[in-house]
């Protein structure tokens, strides 16, 4: 099928190349033309594992093309993904100029039927308003239908994610827009669910505030655990082998981060808020988020006693292992907490150094994990990266100015931790 898929972000970059991958006639619009410039020659701007191969290979296969041009990728497809950033107010609210502007766009250049496809986190209601919008500046009078397809694409694992999805939601009023959109995700074998938009877009805020919940929920109990002497990691374990649970989002740790699950638990707030409903569940949920980064500083405040002067080694800067995102990263505000105490910060992180590198200031970044530990007053686990898994302790232990460990990421057993010598305290760990 030919596909047209703007916005070249991490959503959007991800779906044109699975797309192409599946054997679809794919073109990228982006009007960064830096990015496009990047992408024409195989180079991806962003770490995903899978991502750079798939993007060579359907390239090279001619069902993967980049461009800046949307009159181009408009003319060119008979689907129209809008994959826009939606960033978010200071309000909350989600900010839709960029998917208002590429729906005018796409209608100014539309000349045969379309099917438009808002794949970007919206508020609901969007939909409609990129209908009333492509109808304004659909001169030529073509016929086009919307639909809402939202993505569930977490970032390290994009390309499975969407390659062996749990379900495909599709939100359409229009059978003619059902067809084609069924036939395009059919090849995937994955359950297809077809839903009016308003549902299909209301889907998309629910599952991620129930999942940011979820994570909530047992950072809460990890916080009893620890008052109690209970653990935390086996608590999860025997709640989550109940079916009706499930074990997944059940990691207590330093609190949620990432691009989607702090802006859409606003943006779902705000959306209630705005429809008369005070959703205090998910203020809740937020609250407990912020709270768990306090805790780290509780945590270290008392091994190391005063932060002033301090020196505190951050492993893992990323919002989660296997991306280099900094967005909304716990690891970024726990440092401007711990800068603000007074405390010097030496960091590492296997993939995000380039991108924090921008972003943190007055800290030292160290080529290897070991010598963030170099004279240290204490490490801190934020990210739970594969190769901190296999760390040398002995090692370590040499290095660091007192043997203090705090996990962010419950990555270690901490009676092995403490028979090692080490200070050690996880989230909800005895
Ligand atoms: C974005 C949204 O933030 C998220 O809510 C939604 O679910 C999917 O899209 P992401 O793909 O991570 O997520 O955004 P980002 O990496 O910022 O990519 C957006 C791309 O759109 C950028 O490359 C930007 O240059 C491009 N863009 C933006 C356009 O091509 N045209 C515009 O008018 C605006
Ligand atoms: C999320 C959703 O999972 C995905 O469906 C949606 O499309 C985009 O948002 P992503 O933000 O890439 O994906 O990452 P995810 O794996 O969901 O993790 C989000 C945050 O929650 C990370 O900071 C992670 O470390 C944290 N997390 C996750 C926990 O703290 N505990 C857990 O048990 C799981």
């Amino acid at each position: 099928m030919k596909v047209c898929v703007i916005g070249a972000g991490y959503v959007g970059l991800v779906t044109g190349a699975c797309l192409a991958g599946m054997g679809n006639k794919v073109i990228c619009v982006d009007n960064n033309k830096e990015k496009i410039d990047l992408l024409k020659k195989g180079k991806i701007p962003i770490y995903e594992p899978g991502l750079k191969e798939l993007v060579k290979k359907t390239m090279q296969k001619k069902f993967l093309y980049f461009t800046t041009d949307i009159k181009d990728g408009v003319t060119n497809s008979e689907i129209i993904f809008i994959a826009v950033n939606t960033p978010p107010r200071k309000n909350g609210e989600a900010d839709l100029c960029y998917v208002e502007a590429v729906s005018r766009e796409v209608a100014q250049q539309m000349k045969s039927y379309k099917v438009i496809v808002s794949k970007s986190t919206v508020p609901v209601e969007t939909g409609k308003k990129i209908a009333q919008t492509v109808k304004i500046y659909n001169k030529q009078k073509v016929s086009f239908d919307i639909a809402s397809n939202p993505e569930f694409l977490r970032e390290g694992s994009a390309i499975g994610d969407f390659m062996h999805p749990d379900r495909i939601v599709i939100g359409v009023n229009s059978k003619k827009a059902e067809t084609i959109m069924k036939k395009l995700y059919k090849p995937l074998g994955a359950p297809i669910i077809v839903t009016d938009i308003e549902s299909a877009e209301i889907i998309k805020h629910a599952a991620n505030s129930f999942l940011a919940m979820k994570i909530s929920y047992i950072n809460a109990v990890a916080n009893i655990c620890e008052r109690v002497g209970a653990d935390v990691t086996q608590v999860a374990r025997g709640m989550g082998l109940d079916r009706r649970i499930g074990a997944e989002f059940l990691s207590a740790g330093v609190g949620f981060g990432g691009s989607c699950f702090p802006k859409d638990l606003s943006a779902f707030i705000r959306i209630a808020e705005k429809n008369g409903y005070n959703f205090e569940l998910l203020k809740v949920v937020k609250k407990i988020n912020q709270e768990q980064k306090n805790l780290l500083l509780k945590k270290l405040t008392r091994a190391i006693w005063n932060l002033k002067d301090k020196t505190i080694g951050i492993l893992g800067l990323a919002f989660k292992s296997n991306t280099d995102d900094l967005r909304n990263a716990p690891a970024i505000s726990i440092i401007e907490m711990l800068q603000k105490e007074g405390a010097r910060i030496k960091v590492y992180d296997p993939q995000a150094m380039e991108k924090a590198k921008k972003i943190l200031k007055n800290v030292i970044f160290c080529k290897d994990l070991y010598l963030t530990a170099q004279d240290s007053d204490a490490l801190v686990i934020l990210t739970e990266w594969n190769e901190f898994k296999k760390l040398d302790f002995k090692k370590i232990k040499k290095k660091l100015k007192t043997p203090v460990i705090i996990d962010g990421r419950n990555m270690y057993n901490p009676a092995l931790m403490r028979k090692q010598g080490f200070t050690y305290e996880g989230i909800g760990t005895k």
